[in-house]
């Protein structure tokens, strides 16, 4: 069973290896066992390789992944097998671990079952990012009431993989969105996927003016997984009473803001993590998400459909191509063991 593994943190191409091993773990209670066909890179692997987040590595090593879609290939004692989890099955990971492995023993609760009509590759960038996305329009929808009904959402580095999962749920929701992109390159293929919709690029020096007036009235919302010195631009953005919901650090540098803007304008700043609100959710709220991502993957093909495929045991290779910009899609790891 093939595993890219890291005994310590560094640069990927120092500290990233393949294990070999002729193992495969049995499931214990409540657990399964599931065959990864695809999983999804993230700007969260690349960061905790390199230790820029931190997690203790035990001794055994570590390996990065937190989601994937693949076949149930064993069920543990008192698993339940109902609602399509079953031995066979086609299903999605969330929120795993570890899964840039062939194999991986999950709780049977992390389980996505994948329906007959949605592809392993489009059901893998909507996991962890769909997810994300259907977290952070809940909130959105929550906190908008403050700052007027009808004016739109903006989202940031929105040709991202949860930027595009966004997109592609607000439209299918009617809402009005302004989508900003820090290049001309960036907002030429965002423009291209999703034809008609409003792209700024915020390298243009009127960006802000434009996002709050190309609606006639600013953004209730913004929704941002940059941070750094892009906070303090987005408070200026927001309509009076908006909200702020920052998901990411992908700019590490520190954030100013401005306490007096913030109260003298009623504004609201806050974090979102999606695993921690997901699990304040109810059952039916997670079906009723999963519903919609799966809704939104059929009526959005061509969003989830520029992705490129790197074997699993080239991790190396594909967090680099991970990086480049402009963004055109996902890169999927692979393996078929
Ligand atoms: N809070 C949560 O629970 C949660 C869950 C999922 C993801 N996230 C976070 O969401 C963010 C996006 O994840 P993803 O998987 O969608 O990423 P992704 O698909 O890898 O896309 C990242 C893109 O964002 C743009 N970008 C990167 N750095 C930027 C910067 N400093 N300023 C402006 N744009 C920048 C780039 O697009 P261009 O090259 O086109 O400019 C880059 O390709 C990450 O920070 C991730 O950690 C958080």
């Amino acid at each position: 069973m093939k595993a890219m593994i890291y005994r310590h943190h560094g640069e990927p191409s120092n500290v990233l290896a393949l294990h070999d091993s002729r193992e495969i773990p049995a499931p214990g209670s409540g657990e399964v066992l599931v065959k990864v066909r695809r999983r999804m890179v993230h700007p969260i692997d690349d960061l905790m390789i390199r230790g820029i987040i931190p997690l203790p590595i035990p001794e055994s090593g570590l390996v990065p992944g937190g989601d994937g879609v693949g076949t149930i290939e064993a069920v543990g004692p008192g698993v339940k097998l109902s609602s399509g989890i079953a031995v066979g099955a086609r299903v999605g990971l969330f929120d795993a671990h570890g899964t840039w492995s062939e194999r991986v023993i999950v709780p049977a609760a992390d389980l996505i079952p994948i329906p007959d009509d949605v592809s392993d590759e489009a059901a893998c960038q909507v996991m962890i990012n769909g997810i994300t996305a259907a977290t952070l329009l809940r909130e959105a929808a929550a906190s908008r009431g403050a700052a007027g009904e009808g004016a739109p959402l903006l989202v940031t580095a929105a040709g991202s993989s949860v930027g595009r999962n966004l997109i592609a749920l607000a439209k299918m929701r009617g809402l009005k969105i302004i989508a900003t992109v820090r290049s001309k390159p960036s907002a030429d293929v965002l423009s291209a996927t999703f034809p008609g919709i409003t792209v700024i690029d915020t390298s243009d020096s009127d960006w802000k003016e434009r996002a709050r007036a190309v609606y006639g009235a600013a953004p209730s919302v913004a929704i941002d997984p940059i941070g750094g010195a892009m906070i303090a631009d987005l408070l200026d953005v927001l309509a009076d009473r908006g909200t702020l919901l920052t998901y990411g650090g992908m700019d590490h540098s520190p954030s100013t803001v401005s306490s007096i803007a913030l109260t003298v304008r009623g504004l609201t700043i806050k974090g979102i993590n999606t695993p921690v609100a997901v699990a304040d959710l109810s059952a039916d709220q997670r079906v009723d998400d999963l519903n919609d991502i799966f809704d939104m993957v059929r009526a959005n093909a061509s969003s989830l459909a520029d992705y490129r495929m790197v074997p699993l045991t080239d991790a190396v290779k594909a967090l680099s191509a991970a990086q480049e910009t402009p963004r055109r899609g996902a890169v999927l790891l692979t393996s078929e063991a």
